[in-house]
């Protein structure tokens, strides 16, 4: 423990009641587990978890900018807190993606003084040197300087889950891609890889805790160490003033040889991973998803565009043609395979033509799922140099008519479970759990459940039994709809 960690923890100690906490998440995974990270730190300082924001002591929103609508949503909850301040003394944090972008930062600093503590994603480990300046000098401490340390360096040790049946666990941080409309290469600097070692002593001491499922979280898993001659040594920690110094196209990524290791963990039951980027799926990459049992037939796969030259605007590295013989290879090699996508409509520049390449791959891979954006202007990357935009009402429209497309095909496959027995894992009871059902004389509970297939449809199921999270059990899949199916437990 360092010495603002001692500190903050005494002082805490010495208080009649603990001091709580809530922390509010926006954004993907990596931010959640950051979230997680962040609270088992505070759970050590000395802080107890409040139930939400209106009674905690310290609020600490952890942000996302990926999109501007994702920063919309917190500058409209910062209007709300800044009221809810007026009504009691609390400390307002906040920190993530949103303020590592200066400009950010600035406008925080400037006009949202009501803001105690800012930070950014490269810092967070510092949280109790900067709650310790804030509770104890009374200072306001907006900081997104990068230290020596990163935090995934020195957090490891200190982390709470949300779940106990399942937990992600960072393989590598940061990217390397530059995708020209994303900011995340430059929120969460270059690609850095954890050495192979620590990531399955974690993955061992979650299984003998009972985590059933592991999900390995990274910008890019699948050019997990890629470019280190002999991973078990080097952990690719290089920094981003030195990007260059390992290329990717020295050595083969070694996500797939991970992927066999995690397998081999006993008590585990399933493992995922998010995201992979379409130019890193090797064929080592592919029989590894075949041959590990555990590992999820559900692979998530961002296709963003299907315009080749969209996608060489956007600087993809793969051709319309290029993902769909990946796409292709992938079915044939995986029986029974889902494929999830991200996809941008509106990119500057994009023609109806384009659209049309779009629509085009999302009928011939058929996706079982998707998350679809607008494109959304973010400042410093190179595509927000761009003056082709499209109108809104364009982008709008293209939207739509995606969605309808791709729901259209998700119902579709989901009709096709009826009548089917699926492996379910348990992920909750429902609310309802324990309805009296009576049948002639004889009354039996029945117990509602919501679960995953192995290839991540969302299932709602009965049973006349109690099942805890992270329990399989197969179930008869009795109707279809657009984003889950139900049936019962067999
Ligand atoms: N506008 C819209 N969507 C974006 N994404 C990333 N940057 C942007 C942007 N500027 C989407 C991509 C990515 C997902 C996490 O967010 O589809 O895969
Ligand atoms: Fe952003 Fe592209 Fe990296 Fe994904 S791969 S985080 S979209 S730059």
């Amino acid at each position: 423990m360092d010495d603002f960690r001692y500190k903050i923890s005494a002082r805490n100690d010495l208080l009649e009641k603990k001091p709580s906490f809530f922390i509010r998440t926006y954004g993907c995974q990596m931010n959640e587990r950051d979230s997680e990270k962040m609270a088992g730190l505070l759970t050590q300082i000395g802080f107890a978890t409040a139930a939400s924001q209106d009674d905690a002591d310290l609020v600490l929103y952890n942000t996302c900018c990926v999109r501007e609508s994702a920063e919309d949503k917190v500058i409209g909850h910062l209007s709300y807190l800044k009221r809810l301040k007026t009504e009691r003394p609390f400390i307002l944090a906040v920190g993530g993606c949103m303020p590592q972008q200066k400009n950010i930062a600035q406008l925080l600093k400037e006009k949202h003084k009501y803001v105690d503590l800012v930070f950014g994603t490269t810092n967070r480990h510092r949280l109790p040197e900067f709650l310790w300046r804030v509770m104890e000098k009374g200072e306001r401490v907006v900081d997104i300087s990068e230290g020596d340390d990163l935090p995934e360096i020195t957090d490891i040790a200190v982390t709470t889950r949300e779940f106990s049946h399942k937990a992600g666990v960072n393989i590598m941080y940061g990217c390397d891609n530059f995708c020209s409309y994303c900011i995340v290469p430059y929120v969460r600097g270059r690609e850095r890889s954890r050495p192979m070692a620590e990531i399955l002593e974690e993955v061992r001491a979650l299984a003998s805790d009972g985590v059933k499922e592991i999900m390995l979280l990274g910008q890019n898993v699948n050019s997990y160490a890629g470019g280190i001659a002999d991973w078990s040594f080097a952990a690719r920690t290089a920094r981003p003033s030195d990007p260059g110094q390992v290329s990717n196209d020295e050595q083969p990524s070694a996500f797939p040889e991970l992927l066999r290791h995690v397998n081999e963990i006993e008590g585990l039951k399933r493992i995922r991973f998010m995201t992979s980027h379409p130019k890193d799926f090797s064929d080592e990459l592919i029989a590894a998803v075949r041959d590990c049992e555990k590992v999820c037939k559900s692979v998530h796969l961002p296709l963003q565009a299907g315009s080749s030259r969209v996608l060489a605007d956007m600087n993809r590295q793969y051709s319309k043609e290029g993902y769909i013989s990946l796409a292709e290879k992938l079915y044939a090699a995986i029986p029974g395979l889902a494929l999830t996508t991200d996809i941008i409509v509106g990119f500057p520049g994009e023609t109806e033509d384009d659209f049309e390449d779009t629509l085009d791959i999302v009928r011939n891979v058929r996706f079982a799922g998707a998350f679809t954006f607008i494109y959304s202007k973010r400042s410093g990357t190179p595509a927000a140099e761009r003056t082709d935009l499209i109108p809104r009402k364009t982008a709008n429209e293209r939207f739509d008519r995606l969605t309808a497309e791709l729901y259209s095909i998700m119902t579709e496959k989901n009709m096709q479970k009826v009548g089917h027995v699926i492996d379910v894992m348990v992920e909750e009871a429902q609310p309802n759990a324990e309805s009296i059902n009576s049948c002639k004389n004889q009354s039996s509970k029945v117990f509602s459940y919501r679960g995953r297939a192995d290839d991540h449809t969302l299932v709602h199921f009965t049973a006349e039994k109690e099942f805890l999270a992270g329990e399989i059990t197969p179930v008869r899949v009795n109707t279809a709809k657009t984003f889950y199916v139900s049936g019962s437990a067999v």
